[in-house]
This record gives C-alpha cells, structure tokens and sequence, in this order.
C-alpha cells in the first residue's frame, strides 16, 4: 500500500547532466549521503527509546542505509575515488529542518515526514540516475537503490501513523511535499544528490 505522497515537482534536467557530466564528485556526495542516512535513522532511535513500535523499522533503515553506504564506497574503490575529506552541509536538509516545529510531539511528526520526503526525492533522483548512466552495473546498482528509497519513503509515513491520525499525518505531508519543491527548485545545481 502507497503510504507516502508524490513529489509536487520534478528534478530538473540540469541537474542529471551535471550528475553525469562529473559523475566521480557525485558519488562522493552520493556516500556521503547514505551514511548520514543510516546515521538519522538511528539518532531516531537515539532520541526515542520509548517508541518500541517503530524501533525494528528504524534499526532496519539504519542497516539498510549503512549497507547502500557499503556499496557505494565498493564502487569508488573500483574506480580510485577517495572519500571526501571534509563533508560540507547539505544546504536542501538544513532546509528542511529549520521548518520544523519546536514543541517535542509535532517535531517527531515533524523529523518522520522530513525523512519520508527526502527517501521519495532520493528515489526519484536514483531512478533519473539510473535511466541516465551507460553502465549496465551502474544501471542495475542505481535502480535497486530507488526502489529501497521508495519503500523508505513508505516506512517513515507508516511510522508517524503509529502515533497521530491519519488526518494530521496527510495534511502535515501535504504541507511538506509543497515546502520541498519550493526548496529543491531554489538549489543550486551541483553534482551531488542534492
Ligand atoms: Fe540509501
Ligand atoms: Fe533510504
């Protein structure tokens, strides 16, 4: 069952071919990314002991992300990449997350419906990543990673159905999938996942 919503825009193209035009930074930023997923994931678990009820999910996207960051650096080894020396914010996140509410109970609303939006751009991007390289490996790699994002994007929706109606849940989402492409079409286009 689709939990999530769908994205209110698209990527721009230019943002595909600066991806495949230096494709080696990408992938720097690309594992950056993964690891810092995996990291969110379980600063969740972290900060919110108590909600037993979305703990093994959690625990699973922190797996699952710390894995993807796992292939990703294979890949660069493959290919002579280094790891980035210093890793520089990521201007769409910190977005994000000034536009979240303070009080504790609407900011977990909050933190799980940023992740839900940003597993579902996160697998809108790998699927133009996928249908854009040549390598067929690239190709195979890039698409089992969307469809992983895409169910992350699922998880994070169905986590905060856990604890407030459904109605809160929905229009909360609305109101962010409209906030992110505001966001995402102010970035500056870089060869990075964002
Ligand atoms: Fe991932
Ligand atoms: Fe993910």
């Amino acid at each position: 069952m689709k939990l999530n919503l769908d994205l209110a825009v698209p990527s721009k193209k230019a943002w595909i071919d600066a991806v495949i035009a230096d494709f080696d930074s990408f992938l720097q930023d690309h594992c950056d990314c993964e690891r810092k997923a995996s990291a969110m994931a379980m600063s969740f678990v972290a900060k919110y002991p108590d909600r037993k009820e979305i703990l093994p999910d959690l625990i699973d996207t922190g797996i699952e992300e710390l894995e993807h960051f796992k292939m990703v650096y294979a890949l660069m080894e493959e290919r002579g990449i280094p790891l980035q020396h210093s890793i520089g914010e990521d201007p769409y996140l910190k977005a994000l997350l000034k536009l979240c509410h303070s009080g504790r109970e609407e900011r977990f609303l909050d933190r799980l419906l940023v992740a839900s939006v940003v597993e579902t751009r996160g697998a809108e991007r790998f699927k133009m990543v996928a249908e854009a390289v040549k390598e067929e490996n690239l190709q195979k790699f890039y698409k089992m990673l969307w469809v992983s994002e895409a169910k992350h994007g699922h998880i994070f929706v169905k986590m905060a159905l856990n604890y407030f109606p459904e109605e809160q849940v929905y229009e909360r989402l609305r109101w962010w999938v409209e906030h992110e492409s505001k966001i995402i079409d102010s970035l500056e286009i870089r060869a990075a996942l964002h």
